[in-house]
């Protein structure tokens, strides 16, 4: 099969990287939508009419299914819309309930850290309220780690310069965990590591949205199989910096995840 995974920009590799790994049998088409990174200073009717062109490219790829690797894009989509298309499109949202279900019942408290679209969103706000009885759960907007991103930028001094400003307002010691409701965030697992020193738990979306398309699609995690994998910056075929900042985004993914 085919799967298309897309973002607004590189963070979703991670998904896609994880996806590769678990499902070496199947093909996949990744697009970064590179023209308009980052989405989550956008407005969601903006980023709507956006993941509608990229949605109706990949059908036209064939795809057999899409993970919307963006926790942003899918905050501005409703349920109703993504039904509208003859193929499963699996979205991504900050893993609230994982944290909560795994180490809610410890004492120290949860962040969340996305993108303002998705911390402001609708779709956050109810899964929180949902999930949060004990009102363990903060909520923090880092726009910024999105550009460092996207320039290949996972570590510097101006890295650690803004999450320490970003995050001087919140008791770090007081979190048992951080979820990284960003895809592009993952990057940056080791530099807040640093930061969030009595910090056991960081969580990310990754697996549960590959588990999920597994679960839709049937899928088999034989391994052995060779599956292609296409890249596309705003749908063109990526040229070779585009490759090269590819590779150094899956380069950092390795050290961050220690998948081999
Ligand atoms: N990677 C995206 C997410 O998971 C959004 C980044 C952006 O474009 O602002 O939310």
């Amino acid at each position: 099969m085919t799967i298309g995974v897309f973002d607004s920009g590189l963070g979703g590799l991670s998904v896609l990287h994880f996806a590769q790994k678990m499902l070496p049998n199947e093909n996949f088409i990744y697009y970064a939508d590179e023209k308009h990174v980052p989405y989550g200073e956008k407005t969601p009717e903006e980023i709507r009419l956006l993941v509608n062109d990229i949605i109706h490219f990949m059908i036209r790829k064939g795809v057999d299914a899409i993970i919307i690797a963006c926790n942003t894009a899918t905050s501005a989509l409703t349920m109703a819309y993504r039904k509208r298309f003859p193929i499963p499109i699996i979205g991504m949202e900050p893993a609230v309930k994982k944290a909560i279900d795994l180490y809610g019942a410890e004492k120290k408290r949860i962040l969340v850290m996305a993108t303002p679209v998705t911390i402001k969103g609708k779709k956050l706000h109810n899964l929180v309220e949902r999930v949060d009885s004990r009102k363990k759960v903060d909520l923090v907007e880092l726009p910024q780690l999105v550009r460092f991103a996207e320039k290949g930028i996972f570590s510097s001094a101006q890295v650690g310069e803004y999450l320490r400003q970003a995050l001087q307002s919140y008791d770090l010691p007081s979190y048992g965990t951080v979820v990284l409701g960003c895809t592009h965030f993952n990057y940056f697992k080791n530099e807040l590591q640093k930061l969030f020193q009595n910090t056991p738990h960081f969580v990310d979306g990754n697996e549960g949205t590959v588990r999920q398309l597994i679960r839709v699609l049937f899928l088999s995690t034989e391994a052995g199989g060779n599956g292609i994998t296409e890249y596309y910056f705003s749908g063109k075929p990526v040229d070779e910096s585009g490759l090269k900042l590819i590779n150094s985004c899956r380069i950092q993914l390795d050290q961050v995840f220690g998948i081999n």
